[in-house]
């Protein structure tokens, strides 16, 4: 049988959960009001839907190169690697950093965040700046501390670029620049790109670079030499699925904006019209928004299109981000 999307994501959640867990309870030394202020975002739940993208993908692409053996039922299948734990943990501090300052004053302004009182609210403006820059830091410590030596610098620059001034960074600013104007549909799709796509692509490829770091891989996941006709590599297939996906996830958030409840979100909604944002729904109606969310599922799951059955669980989850509704 199939795993399901919420099964899926409940196992990676919990070997997340777990690591990260114990990745705080190594916080020895830091003052405690900050280790909690962290521990209470990121142990507070969410979908942990980065972290199941770098364990499903890299299983897919090792489990692929796998296939490609003789014997593929003999074959280890030694996922995930610690590289790739650690950079799960990584992407969701980082992902909780951006939910942690996105929320306050300054920025989004909200009150609830993962059915909890946002950080800022609980702890402070001054305490959520700086848990959210701790969350930061300790992202890059865990990858530099636990992932393979070979492995560790490509993620840590995977990371950096996706959060930073061309990714995530960059599209919080645009996204806040745009409140006082009306973008058009081509420079909406760029800020979703950079504000939410960027991430899930990291995690995607970050995922894909552990895959091919593991030593029991059968041969790099760049190199397509041995077949006859040419076909994409499995970071280039994971990217554009990626891409895509990314762009469907922001998409439908903001048509969940305005069609789910709090309860259902953990978070507050009905509030991205009353803020002047851009969003798919603004521009393209709920209709339109819900149209193109499920053009750009299509694509992402064109993009698997020389995956077997080990990127099953990278399809399940695509379709869960557009028919979510939470
Ligand atoms: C919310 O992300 C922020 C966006 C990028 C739209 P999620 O919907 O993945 O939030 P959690 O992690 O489940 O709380
Ligand atoms: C935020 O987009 C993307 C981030 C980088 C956090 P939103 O502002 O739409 O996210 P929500 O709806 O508050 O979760
Ligand atoms: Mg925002
Ligand atoms: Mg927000
Ligand atoms: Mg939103």
């Amino acid at each position: 049988m199939t795993p399901t999307a919420p099964e899926i994501l409940t196992r990676h959640g919990k070997a997340v959960d777990k690591y990260l867990q114990g990745a705080l309870a190594r916080l020895d030394g830091a003052p405690s009001r900050l280790i909690e202020a962290i521990d209470y975002s990121v142990m507070a739940g969410g979908k942990r839907l980065r972290p199941a993208l770098v364990l499903e993908c890299e299983s897919a692409v090792g489990g692929r190169q796998f296939a490609e053996k003789q014997n593929p039922s003999t074959a280890r299948r030694p996922f995930p690697t610690p590289s790739a734990l650690a950079a799960a943990g990584a992407i969701e501090l980082i992902h909780t950093f951006s939910l942690v300052h996105d929320d306050l004053p300054a920025m989004d302004n909200d009150d609830l965040r993962r059915g909890r009182p946002t950080n800022h609210v609980v702890f402070g403006e001054a305490t959520a700046i700086l848990a959210g820059d701790a969350m930061t830091t300790l992202a890059f410590e865990l990858i530099a501390n636990a992932a393979h030596p070979a492995t560790a610098p490509k993620l840590v620059a995977e990371l950096a670029r996706a959060a930073g001034p061309c990714g995530m960074i960059g599209g919080q600013i645009l996204d806040m620049a745009g409140e006082s104007q009306a973008l058009s549909l081509d420079q909406l799709k760029n800020v979703h790109r950079m504000k939410t796509g960027a991430l899930i692509v990291a995690s995607c490829r970050m995922g894909c670079i552990c895959a091919e770091a593991n030593p029991d891989s059968p041969r790099s996941a760049g190199d397509d030499s041995s077949a006859l006709t040419p076909r994409p590599s499995p970071l280039s297939s994971v990217t554009a699925y990626a891409q895509h996906l990314g762009l469907a996830f922001q998409i439908i958030d903001d048509v969940l904006d305005e069609t789910a409840t709090a309860q259902q979100m953990g978070k507050a909604t009905r509030k991205d019209a009353a803020r002047g944002k851009n969003t798919y729904t603004s521009l393209l109606g709920l209709a339109g928004a819900q149209r193109e969310a499920t053009n750009q599922l299509q694509l992402a799951l064109a993009a698997l299109v020389d995956f077997g059955p080990e990127a099953e669980g990278l399809r399940t989850l695509a379709r869960f981000v557009v028919e979510r509704h939470s």
